[in-house]
């Protein structure tokens, strides 16, 4: 079985430019033969955080809520794309990431930022490095940074000068290290129930 990967982003904007590197982690991913999904915060529009998923009675959650807990449940680990705003996160996948709790335990987690500028949104990866970790999955120590975004992918996500030749040796090492962990962590949940 492939390994099922779901890559989160989170911009609401219209003129989002963070969608080229979403769109380029699930192609690059799904060439090496994961099974990668896109999961767009702006697309399922949850509402502003009122009942977590958990706090619903069985089968009452909103569809979209219902069907997005599951595909977490039946994941193999995650990618966040994460963009900064004022040295923070961007608040649509934020959202999205607190209606779930222990849907998301065990399973490892690689963080994709970038920002307009330089540091390409390392402030925010920082950030949510702590925020998944609290959230009960493991952050893997690669970590893919782009800065400026629209010098590093066009309009159609393609990498493109030395900022893009740049971008693909990260996302090779980061894919080698997310399947690493992919992999110990199925192994380990077919060896052991998770202990809670
Ligand atoms: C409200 C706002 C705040 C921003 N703050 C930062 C920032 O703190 N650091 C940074 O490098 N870029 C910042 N930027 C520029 C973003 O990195 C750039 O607009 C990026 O494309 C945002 O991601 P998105 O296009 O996917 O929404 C900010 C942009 C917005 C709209």
């Amino acid at each position: 079985m492939p390994d099922r990967i779901l890559v989160f982003y989170g911009s609401y904007r219209s003129d989002r430019a963070g969608i080229r590197l979403a769109d380029y982690a699930v192609r690059t991913l799904q060439a090496r033969g994961c099974d990668a999904e896109l999961i767009d915060a702006r697309k399922l529009d949850l509402p502003m955080l009122d009942r977590m998923y958990k706090e619903y009675p069985p089968g009452e959650a909103p569809a979209t809520m219902e069907t997005l807990a599951g595909k977490i449940r039946q994941a193999d680990g995650f990618v966040f794309v994460t963009g900064e705003y004022n040295w923070g996160m961007q608040p649509g996948l934020k959202n999205l990431t607190d209606h779930f709790l222990e849907e998301w335990f065990w399973r490892p987690a690689g963080i994709f930022s970038y920002s307009a500028g330089r540091l390409g949104g390392a402030r925010a990866g920082l950030l949510w490095h702590g925020t998944l970790a609290e959230m009960g999955m493991v952050v893997i120590s690669s970590q893919v940074t782009v800065g400026p975004i629209a010098q590093t992918l066009d309009a159609d996500g393609n990498p493109t000068g030395d900022a893009g030749k740049s971008l693909e040796r990260s996302f090779a090492r980061f894919a080698d290290d997310l399947a690493w962990w992919t992999q110990a962590a199925k192994r380990q949940r077919e060896h052991e129930e998770p202990p809670f």
